[in-house]
């Protein structure tokens, strides 16, 4: 039976409290996707054109890469029966243990805190590989994320430059910019944010640390403002934090990774979703989807058989005007939509 087959795996290896209450091991524009609302409660984009295209049935399997706050999975767990499952994914703590009672509660869903280029190992170990009817990217970060100072990801609120997704791991933006050099400073703000003016902001960094370490999030935006011109549209530090945001959380790369993951593990006809914010993220998830489409050079397929499409391309959403009215964060959000082909 799947849903016996499902939890009695997943129960096995979450990452969260188990459902009787034992603890278990971890395993483990501006920022674009600001998604919330002036309360500060979150709302995740492009809900209602999410649910259509996974095209729910009541006892499927799902994946849902990015949990953040559940907006999204709380959505899809509330279309399933007792049959259904869902498996979340966020590399964030704090978006783990907003999960947790969800996790304890409800039988059909379990959350792993990790990468989601974990995806395919966790859909082997779960007995779910092959079998998964819908699988979601909600990329970038969360309003929570954003809006808390003390991850240090907004240039508007002063906190600790840090910038990490999952703040154990790796290098914060302060760590880092105490030692990078100049030159990789320029190439990751151009690379990364496509600021014209990434030398400049490079050297005027390299200039101010000489003196005093950067260690805040409103110390940076300053240097990065003096060393702009004064007059654009948007404040001059957005491009150079989007810019180490994704540096630093590996943000293009891994999901590069995971998109031919997400391929293999999809069953015969399910479908896979990516929502992104800004043109580097939906350049990948694009070309990814037209690739498999076309038959491209991803290895999803065995060797012998991957001139074969993988993908049928389903369509690109945006969200509704009257969405954007209530959720201007949502204006930038582009969901891509394939199926997977047999
Ligand atoms: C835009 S939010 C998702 C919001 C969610 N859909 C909701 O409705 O609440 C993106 C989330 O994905 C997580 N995330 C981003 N990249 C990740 C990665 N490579 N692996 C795992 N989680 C990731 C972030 O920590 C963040 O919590």
């Amino acid at each position: 039976m799947r849903r016996a087959g499902f939890n009695s795996v997943m129960n096995g290896c979450s990452s969260l409290a188990s459902k009787r209450g034992k603890p278990r091991n971890f395993c483990g524009a501006w920022p674009y996707n600001y998604e919330c609302s002036e309360k500060g409660e979150h709302r995740p984009v492009l809900l209602e054109e999410v649910l259509e295209h996974l095209r729910i049935v009541k006892g499927g399997i799902y994946v849902d890469c990015t949990f953040g706050r559940g907006g999204h999975a709380r959505a899809v767990l509330s279309k399933l029966d007792e049959r259904g499952g869902l498996l979340a994914i966020d590399k964030d703590p704090e978006a783990v243990e907003a999960a947790r009672d969800l996790h304890e509660h409800d039988p059909r869903f379990t959350i792993e805190r990790g990468s989601f280029t974990m995806l395919e190992r966790l859909a082997e170990r779960s007995g779910i590989s092959g079998k998964v009817n819908g699988i979601l990217f909600d990329l970038g970060i969360s309003s929570p994320q954003l809006e808390v100072p003390a991850r240090g990801f907004s240039f508007l609120h002063e906190g600790p430059l840090d910038m990490r997704m999952d703040p154990t791991a790796g290098k914060s933006a302060a760590e880092w910019l105490a030692t990078a050099r100049q030159e990789e400073i320029a190439e990751i703000v151009w690379r990364f944010g496509e600021e014209r003016f990434a030398k400049r902001i490079a050297r005027a960094i390299v200039e101010a640390r000489r003196t005093t370490p950067i260690t805040t999030t409103r110390q940076l935006a300053a240097i990065v403002a003096r060393a702009s011109p004064a007059q654009q549209r948007t404040h001059p530090a957005t491009r150079c934090f989007q810019a180490i945001r994704i540096f630093l959380n590996q943000e293009l790369a891994e999901l590069s990774m995971a998109l031919p993951q997400a391929v293999r593990v999809l069953a015969p006809g399910g479908r896979l979703l990516g929502i992104s914010f800004h043109s580097l993220e939906d350049r990948i998830v694009k070309r990814f989807m037209r690739d498999q489409a076309r038959g491209g050079d991803y290895r999803v397929a065995a060797p012998a058989e991957k001139q074969y499409p993988a993908l049928r391309l389903i369509g690109k959403f945006r969200a509704s005007r009257w969405e954007v009215m209530n959720n201007p964060r949502a204006r930038s959000a582009l969901l891509r939509v394939a199926e997977r082909l047999a």
